[in-house]
């Protein structure tokens, strides 16, 4: 698993812990997800190698730092909409991209429905953001397409992991690093995480 960072921050932790409570109700699993994924980035971008620039205070100029790439944001629709509020509070101007993606419940097959990403994917740190990395059909479907559309520095940004999505991803994009706040234990017959928080988009959106 050696592309993959777990993000163990104790906020992350405890907010985790919450959002696979089956008493969340979907306001609560909504805020509390949002909230997670402030933190969620924070760490994500913890590495990045910043531009050094001038800025001139009140009183003189001093050295400063700006990100050295624009951001794009690709949540996989729909629980990937969860975590956008976060990571744009942190990074305001990020612009943000869409892959509709649902899964085949028999074949567990990703069902493409809807892309519209913008335009310099090739200059971007692009984050794909998706809860859920099960079988990883769905991350590497979105993977495939951002490259067809010129991204060479991309992200994945998940909440659980199943080892199962996590080898898929790895295999078919071995060149993209993995952030999940927990690497779960399997996928159920199903293609479910265990023990996971059930269908995140379910629960984010209060269509059970
Ligand atoms: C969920 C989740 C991921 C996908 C993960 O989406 O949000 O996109 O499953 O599974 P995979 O790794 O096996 O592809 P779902 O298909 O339930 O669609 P939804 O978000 O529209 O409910
Ligand atoms: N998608 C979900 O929403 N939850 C899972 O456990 C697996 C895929």
């Amino acid at each position: 698993m050696k592309n993959l960072t777990i993000i163990d921050h104790p906020l992350v932790k405890r907010d985790l812990t919450l959002l696979r409570d089956k008493r969340t109700p979907s306001n609560q699993f909504r805020a509390i997800l949002r909230r997670a994924s402030i933190v969620m980035a924070y760490e994500v971008t913890r590495d990045l190698k910043m531009k050094s620039v001038t800025v001139a205070t009140p009183l003189e100029k001093t050295r400063g730092s700006v990100f050295p790439h624009p951001v794009v944001l690709v949540p996989i629709l729909r629980a990937g909409l969860g975590l956008v509020g976060g990571f744009v509070e942190v990074i305001p101007d990020a612009r943000v991209g869409h892959i509709g993606l649902y899964r085949n419940e028999a074949t567990l097959q990703p069902v493409d429905y809807y892309f519209k990403v913008p335009r310099n994917l090739h200059k971007a740190l692009v984050l794909v953001l998706d809860p859920m990395l099960a079988t990883g059909g769905s991350g590497v479907t979105a993977i495939s397409y951002l490259k067809r559309k010129g991204a060479q520095n991309i992200r994945f940004v998940s909440l659980v992991a199943a080892p199962e999505g996590v080898r898929a991803l790895s295999t078919g994009h071995p060149d993209v690093k993995i952030f999940s706040c927990a690497l779960d234990r399997k996928l159920n017959s199903k293609g479910y995480i265990l023990p996971g928080l059930g269908d995140a988009g379910d629960r984010i959106f209060g269509t059970e």
